[in-house]
Order: C-alpha cells, then structure tokens, then sequence
C-alpha cells in the first residue's frame, strides 16, 4: 500500500459485483474509504462487509443511475458522510448482445444508453461542481475494447462504449487546467455476469476461445490509472494491437478479429489459456455458489 490515497473517498458505481466490486476492493486495500453505488442493497451490503474484511471504510448507497432523483440522493449521502468526493468511477452498466437485423436491435440499444451512457453523464453532473470546488478530482470512465472496434453482435454495446470513449475524451479536454483529471479504461472479455444472458454458441467469433480476464486485472488497472494520470488505458496489452490495426485500416481491425476466432491463434496471441468465457463462469459459480451465464 502507498499512502497516494490513504482516507481519499473513491465513488463506485456499478459496486455490487464484476468489475466494480474488483475496483472498490482495490482501492479499499490502498486505504481509501469508498462510497458504492448500484441497485442490489443485499449485494452491496456483501461488498461492503469485503471492503471492511481488508481494513477498508464504505457506505452502500443503493442507486439506480437511470434516475435522477437517487443519483441527487447518492451525491448527497456521499458528501454528508465524507464531506468530498476524490475519485468517481463511472463503471455501472449493462450489455446486450445481438445482431443489427434483430428487433430487438434498437431497443437494446437505448436500454444500454441508458444504464452505461446516460446514467455516467448525470452522475459525472453532480459530482463535477464539487471536484471543481475541490480543485481537485479524478474521474474514470468504463468503456471496453469495443469503445474502438465493434465486433458483430454488438452492435448495441459497442455504439455504447464508443460513445463513453468520446465523452471521456471531450470531458478531459474541458477540464484541462482545473485539477480534475480523467481517465477512460478499455478492458477485453472480462469474468463477470455482464454477458450472462449470452449462450455459449452465439458469443461473437472472436470471443469464442478467448480467456477473460480477471476483473481484479481492472480493479488494480483503474487504481494504477488514477495513480499515473493514465487518459487512456487498454487491456490486455495485445488488445491494444488489435485497436492500432483498426485505427489504420478496419480491413486490418477486421482481419485481426477474424484471426482471433480461430482457437490457435488466440493461444499464439496469449488472449487465450484454452479457458473459455463460459468456463470460467462456470468454475467461478462452482466456487462461488452463484449462477453463471
Ligand atoms: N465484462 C466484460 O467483458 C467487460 C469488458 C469491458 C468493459 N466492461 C464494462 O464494465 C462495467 C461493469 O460491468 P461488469 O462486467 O462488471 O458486469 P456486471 O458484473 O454485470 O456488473 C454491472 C454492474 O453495474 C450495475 N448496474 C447495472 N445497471 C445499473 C443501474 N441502472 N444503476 C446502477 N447500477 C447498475 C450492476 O449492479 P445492480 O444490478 O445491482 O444494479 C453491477 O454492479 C460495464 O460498464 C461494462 O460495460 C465489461
């Protein structure tokens, strides 16, 4: 542990479980106090009593981030309690997957603007003036690999993730000078419930053999970005191949993610150990108890 944020207030949503929850542990073993946003107050509640098992302080504030009124009342629990807000991660969210043709398509779309889009806005609203008083703040926004490279069959995700991308990137730009910095995290498949609903056949090629990572790899990657004033950090580190491919030529991007559907050369890349998503899940949930997708 290193002192950088010893008592610091650290605001997670999203905290109940996945990704959040990795981020919120992260920080509570740096010695920050954390303040954990999201809409299951019995899984909260676990989270909080692990954030105390590792010497951490936390208040479970349950919010829905789609309504304004309890992200107002988040802000508001948070700051009588801690009186400030020194880093926000913006991490709620959910993710659909299927394809353009389906007619579903369009709703899946704004059901995800709304929980990973718009829920981020409103929440980064109300905790900007007080950063701005503080003169102080980090703010980490979570999009995923593909906030830079759609794949087929998320499409709805992705148009999402490309959106919190270029939010972060104008956010950052427009508080350059004032103390606050921002930073945007672009994770691969990750070991969470978030593509729970996804059977094991109809996830996109290039899924198919990949390993995810583990959600504790985010949790120590948001920690490390704040610490380092990251503006954007990609993982793993291969996926940031996949993105350069892209950002030259979609006919590369595509190529890329044509070649990572085929088991060996995910293996050769290292995005896969031969565990699948699936697997993954499966394993965790025999450990866990939960239900896994
Ligand atoms: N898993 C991946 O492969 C991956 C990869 C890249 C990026 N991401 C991003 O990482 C973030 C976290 O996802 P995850 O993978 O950890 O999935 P997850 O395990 O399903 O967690 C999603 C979290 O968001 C919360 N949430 C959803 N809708 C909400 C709402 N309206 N208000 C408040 N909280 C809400 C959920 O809690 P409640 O249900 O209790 O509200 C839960 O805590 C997402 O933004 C996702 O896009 C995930």
């Amino acid at each position: 542990m290193t002192a950088v944020f010893a008592n610091k207030v650290v605001l997670v949503t999203g905290a109940s479980g996945g990704i959040g929850r990795a981020v919120a542990l992260a920080f509570a073993k740096e010695g920050a106090r954390l303040v954990l946003a999201a809409r299951s107050a019995d899984r909260l509640a676990q989270v909080e009593r692990e954030v105390r098992s590792v010497g951490g302080e936390a208040l479970s504030a349950p919010t829905d981030v789609t309504s304004p009124e309890a992200v107002t009342a988040l802000v508001k629990a948070a700051t009588d309690r801690f009186g400030r807000i020194d880093v926000l991660v913006n991490n709620a969210g959910i993710g659909k997957v299927g394809g353009v043709e389906e007619e579903s398509f369009a709703d899946d779309v704004r059901d995800t603007l709304q929980a990973s889009l718009f829920g981020m806005v409103d929440v980064t609203q109300r905790v900007l003036p007080l950063m701005r008083r503080q003169r102080t703040g980090a703010i980490v926004n979570m999009s995923s690999v593909m906030g830079r490279k759609a794949f087929a069959r998320f499409g709805s995700y992705a148009i999402v993730m490309h959106a919190v991308s270029a939010f972060s990137d104008s956010l950052r730009q427009e508080v350059a000078g004032s103390g606050i910095r921002v930073s945007v995290i672009h994770p691969g498949l990750t070991a969470t419930e978030l593509l729970r609903e996804a059977k094991e056949d109809e996830m996109p090629p290039p899924f198919r053999h990949m390993t995810p990572l583990s959600p504790d790899d985010v949790g120590r990657a948001v920690v490390a970005a704040v610490r380092h004033g990251k503006r954007r950090v990609v993982l793993p580190r291969m996926a940031g191949a996949l993105l350069l491919g892209e950002a030259l030529s979609p006919r590369i991007g595509d190529l890329i993610a044509a070649a990572l559907a085929k088991r060996p050369i995910a293996r050769a890349l290292g995005m896969s150990d031969g565990r699948t998503y699936h697997e993954v899940l499966r394993r965790q949930a025999g450990t866990t108890g939960t239900t896994a997708g």
